[in-house]
């Protein structure tokens, strides 16, 4: 009989090699957060690791008034700040600061886009970007759309294959604030571009852990065979953060947990964990698949949404020893708000892969750690020879991966106690990164403006991926906030939120894992 062979995906391997075109980022809303956390620091690191290409330029837009030197020096700052730099390097910071420039403009004025489009113009000339362009759209949600349509009426957007340079748009999350908007903000931004120019963003396909989702998955043939229904109890997702808000309160208050986390970060989790393996990696092959398990993700009716669905708030307390205040509290949020900070959901999803087999999510601000897990809670064995007194630690075997902050993957299962009598306890055996491997990680923004860059759409969603997401949360979010009568606060920062949470998982006879 010939042998099986199996398909390895891995056709391209997953490295970081350098963009090779020149470009130009702009970045909308550059004067923000997320610029100076996150996105100054990765552009610098892919300066420093001569991933950029060599003729490149960044441009920050903002509506705040700075020169060309104060946001080189906010460059600085937030490369002296930012703990995501790996190599200090003076001259590789002069050689970014030297090809950053600034312009002070309102998202609504069309003559700023024009100022825009006569400086890049320049731009090209002076560093031999050959109209290649990306623009980062670091903004509030809402601006997205405006930004697209300005770009568009100053003639900024060329279409694809044309000789005027690529164009392409990284749109930030949350993409819409429900399934509605979300429809709108696509079709409004393939009024002016193609599908293969919007690079919708979710750092955490950023995350070198998250990619190795699909490396032990697909690479190893041991585990796709248990991979299932048959052998798969449930399957816990866990996004925590012990972080409150920190002062985002204006934005918060907009979002809360499920816009902001489980729309977006938990649900990719999911589908990598579901998902049925892709022909290849690339973007069009991994991206179907992807989106395919969210598309059987059981719909959940309105009047589902109370036994499957819970939602949080939290209060005063503490967290790593530290008084902290309540969310109510927080600057810029309303005393009496009923935006959830915490949320758990109960999801199933309808394939021959996983029918019966729930997927249990969590996340929430203010728990007691920060740490985001997947686990497979697998079946107990179907016969087990040996009396329960015998057993120390019931549970079963437990495949966790571990995202983030101690990345790794452990399996946990039964050994008997050295001694004269049958005595059997829980072990676990650990795979960590770190140990293995040393080396820093490239950071998510990193990895993801660098794919941009080379043309790489494969760990971006795509139009139907991000409405798939919002059709699952739509109808949660409806319920909730059309039901004003929710005792908030109802759990204590520095707890695993409320009671109600634990009682979503006993009701199956389940409880979530001690993190
Ligand atoms: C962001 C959310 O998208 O992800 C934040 O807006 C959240 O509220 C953050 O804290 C979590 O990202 P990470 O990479 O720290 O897990």
């Amino acid at each position: 009989m010939a042998a099986t062979t199996l398909v390895n995906p891995f056709r391209e391997g997953i490295s970081l090699e350098g963009a090779t075109h020149p470009v130009q980022l702009v970045i909308f809303g550059a004067s923000g957060d997320l610029t100076r956390r996150k996105l100054l620091p990765a552009i610098y690191n892919l300066v420093q690791a001569s991933l950029a290409p060599p003729a490149f330029s960044v441009l920050g837009f903002a509506r705040q008034k700075m020169t060309d030197d104060d946001f080189r020096n906010l460059l600085s700052q937030a490369v002296a700040e930012s703990g995501e730099v790996r190599v200090r390097d003076a001259q590789a910071l002069e050689r970014l600061r030297e090809r950053t420039h600034y312009l002070p403009g309102d998202f609504q004025d069309a003559g700023a886009f024009a100022t825009l489009k006569t400086m890049l113009d320049a731009f090209d000339k002076q560093y031999g970007t050959g109209g290649n362009r990306i623009f980062y759209t670091a903004t509030p949600a809402s601006l997205y759309g405006g930004i697209a349509a300005q770009l568009h009426h100053a003639g900024l957007i060329t279409p694809p294959g044309g000789d005027g340079g690529f164009v392409r748009m990284i749109v930030e999350k949350p993409f819409g604030r429900d399934l509605a908007s979300a429809k709108a903000l696509n079709a409004e931004l393939l009024r002016y571009m193609s599908e293969e120019q919007i690079y919708r963003i979710d750092h955490y396909l950023g995350k070198e852990t998250v990619q190795n989702i699909l490396v032990l998955r697909f690479a190893n043939g041991i585990f796709e065979p248990v991979w299932n229904r048959r052998y798969v109890d449930s399957v816990q997702i866990t996004v925590a953060e012990s972080i409150g808000i920190e002062g985002r309160g204006n934005f918060y208050e907009e979002t809360g947990v499920v816009r902001d986390v489980i729309q977006n970060h938990a649900l990719q989790l999911m589908s990598l964990v579901a998902m049925e393996p892709p022909l290849s990696f690339d973007a069009r092959d991994f991206r179907a698949e992807k989106i395919r398990v969210l598309e059987a993700i059981r719909p959940i009716a309105p009047d589902d949404v109370p036994r499957v669905a819970v939602r949080g708030q939290y209060g005063p307390g503490s967290v790593a020893g530290e008084r902290v205040c309540g969310y109510r509290e927080e600057p810029n949020v309303n005393p009496v708000s009923l935006t959830p900070t915490y949320a758990a959901l109960a999801l199933g999803i309808d394939n021959w892969r996983w029918a019966g087999v729930p997927f249990y999510i969590r996340s929430g601000k203010r728990l007691p750690k920060r740490i985001t897990e997947i686990a497979l809670q697998f079946k107990e064995a179907p016969h087990l020879p040996f009396r329960k007194s015998q057993i120390e630690t019931p549970g079963g075997n437990v495949l966790a991966l571990q995202i983030q902050p101690d990345e790794g993957i452990s399996l946990k299962f039964d050994a008997k106690v050295p001694g004269p009598t049958m005595r059997i306890r829980a072990v676990e055996m650990d795979f960590t990164y770190g140990e293995t491997f040393g080396s820093k990680d490239a950071s998510p923004y990193e990895r993801l403006i660098l794919d941009c860059m080379k043309g790489d759409q494969t760990l971006f969603d795509r139009a139907d991926g991000v409405e798939a997401a919002w059709a699952i949360v739509d109808p949660i979010l409806a319920v909730w906030e059309a039901d004003t009568k929710v005792a908030f606060p109802n759990y204590a920062a520095g707890t695993w939120g409320p009671p109600e949470a634990d009682e979503l998982l006993a009701r199956d006879g389940r409880s979530w894992r001690r993190l």
